[in-house]
């Protein structure tokens, strides 16, 4: 698989696992090793899944793919909230350039069909202990994308809001050709010249988005805040316009649509 691969960074070393607890974890304690940025694990199913807000992660064998990579960017401690958001960006478009379907993005990294989730990505920082050097040791990003599935593989508690490419296409797919692009683009896209293309990867964001200009409920640490989703922020944060017309920036959170 890594000879089909031609890519620069991503991949040069790929380390597949039939079985294993999650990718994340086990490229964390690679990365706090020293392993290379671009350093790819690939896992045919994971049994300690693991998604944001600390849920489970789903990773059955032989219908999703659960990957994770390290990247060490030069980019500013300010803005590496937008990371999640440029990794999105790439895996959205490639999923639809290579499923002919609309997919659409939804706040701070899900992937979404029809509004139903097919793909999540987890990005985990540590940033670097040297003293005074505020920057980013490195980031371990695990991409979930559900490919396989039927509807009846989703677990009851998901309620009709998980989906697959295989739901979405209406056709069975090959999962290696899947990996094989999105490592492609991943590589071109985000180990390259990354803090000046952030921009351009949030712009491309915006377009996917359907939610922007909407009104939205945030849960954030124990609160909902209502408000119009205005923007996103140069570091990846959410802009909220609140009814007293101010706007409030949240890094982290969790967005629905007021309907
Ligand atoms: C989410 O939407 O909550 C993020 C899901 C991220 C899942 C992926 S699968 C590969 C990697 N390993 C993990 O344990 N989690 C991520």
């Amino acid at each position: 698989m890594q000879a089909q691969l031609h890519t620069a960074v991503l991949g040069k070393r790929l380390i597949v696992f039939n079985r294993i607890t999650s990718t994340n974890d086990f490229l964390k304690r690679l990365a706090r090793r020293g392993a290379e940025a671009g350093t790819l694990v690939l896992a045919d199913q994971q049994t300690a899944g693991r998604g944001r807000l600390g849920r489970p992660w789903q990773s059955s064998p032989q219908v999703g793919l659960w990957f994770s990579f390290i990247l060490r960017p030069a980019v500013a401690l300010e803005n590496i909230g937008a990371l999640p958001l440029a990794i999105a960006v790439v895996v959205a478009e490639t999923l639809s350039s290579l499923g002919g379907q609309p997919f659409a993005v939804k706040w701070p990294n899900d992937i979404l069909w029809q509004q139903r989730k097919v793909c999540g990505i987890l990005c985990e920082a540590q940033i670097s202990p040297v003293l005074d050097s505020h920057a980013v040791d490195y980031i371990v990003a695990g991409i979930g994308v559900n490919v396989n599935q039927h509807e009846r593989d989703f677990h009851s508690a998901w309620g009709g809001r998980a989906a697959s490419l295989a739901i979405a296409t209406g056709k069975i797919l090959d999962r290696q050709k899947i990996f094989l692009e999105l490592v492609r683009q991943l590589d071109a896209g985000l180990f390259e010249n990354l803090a000046k293309n952030i921009p351009l990867l949030l712009w491309r964001w915006r377009a996917l988005c359907p939610n922007l200009g909407k009104r939205v409920n945030l849960r954030h640490a124990q609160e909902t805040v209502a408000g119009i989703f205005e923007d996103i922020g140069a570091g990846g944060e959410l802009i909220l316009r609140l009814a007293d017309g101010q706007c409030r920036a949240f890094a982290a959170g969790e967005v629905s649509l007021v309907k």
